[in-house]
């Protein structure tokens, strides 16, 4: 395994529990804009690639005909079987693997989506072509990421890598679009919402003093340099993560 991967693994072993039991990342008005973005229907095969404590999957699950979910990290993994345990689904199956060579035949799925996993990745364009290649002719390919603005997206990515060693870099939404392009894709559909957080839910005890600080000065400078309308509310910091769905025809 390559060390950037051994980090992703490192850190989602780590935020397994807590990553699945944080009420937003269920929050129904995002989840209910994301499967609307996938359109699944009773007959359609679908992939979650990164599927992390298989959130998405389980709710794709009930609208789909099979849904597979693949984690790089075992622990994840563990969450998305025990989550699937605690419904009645029979529709599901998951699988340890890296987004970079995907276990399946080509064209074997109607739909592929990943959710929050592009800016682990050092390279999301050969991961979206990956997808495209699982994905039948005429399916469909559903990216959900938080995408900062151009003039935020270094500052953001400061804040993101204070708070998680594996972050890379979130694409922009011109990015995100442009990957897309020129992987050949048909854009259908781009959407997205602000994901309301609390820091205190999303870092190490150890990472908070150096994200508290750097908060603390874009708040006080009233510029939002990071983005991500940072607020005190309380005695916390809460901000939003600005997310984009992107969907195409393959
Ligand atoms: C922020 S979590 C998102 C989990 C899930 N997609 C969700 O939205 O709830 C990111 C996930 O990406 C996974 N991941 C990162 N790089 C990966 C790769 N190269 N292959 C497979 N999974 C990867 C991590 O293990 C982690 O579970």
């Amino acid at each position: 395994m390559s060390e950037h991967n051994q980090r992703v693994v490192d850190q989602f072993t780590r935020w397994a529990k807590p990553f699945a039991d944080l009420p937003i990342h269920a929050e129904t008005s995002a989840m209910a804009l994301t499967i609307a973005a996938c359109a699944p229907t009773p007959d359609m095969n679908i992939l979650d690639v990164a599927c992390g404590p298989g959130i998405l999957a389980c709710t794709l699950a009930q609208h789909a005909c099979h849904v597979s979910g693949i984690d790089i990290t075992p622990a994840m993994i563990a969450q998305a079987q025990a989550r699937e345990a605690a419904t009645s689904l029979k529709n599901l199956k998951w699988y340890v693997g890296d987004a970079m060579a995907l276990p399946f035949e080509d064209g074997s799925f109607d739909c592929v989506t990943t959710r929050y996993s592009f800016h682990h990745m050092r390279n999301p364009a050969a991961s979206l072509l990956e997808m495209k290649r699982v994905c039948r002719e005429g399916g469909r390919i559903v990216v959900i990421d938080a995408t900062p603005s151009p003039d935020t997206q270094s500052a953001y990515d400061e804040m993101e890598r204070l708070r998680d060693a594996s972050h890379t870099s979130a694409l922009t939404l011109e990015q995100l679009r442009r990957i897309g392009a020129d992987a050949e894709l048909r854009e259908i559909l781009v959407d997205g919402y602000r994901l309301e957080a609390c820091l205190d839910t999303l870092a190490d005890a150890e990472d908070m003093p150096a994200l508290i600080t750097m908060f603390d000065t874009d708040i006080a400078s009233g510029a939002d340099q990071i983005g991500v309308d940072a607020r005190h509310v309380g005695d916390g910091i809460h901000f939003h993560f600005p997310v984009s769905i992107v969907a195409w025809e393959s």
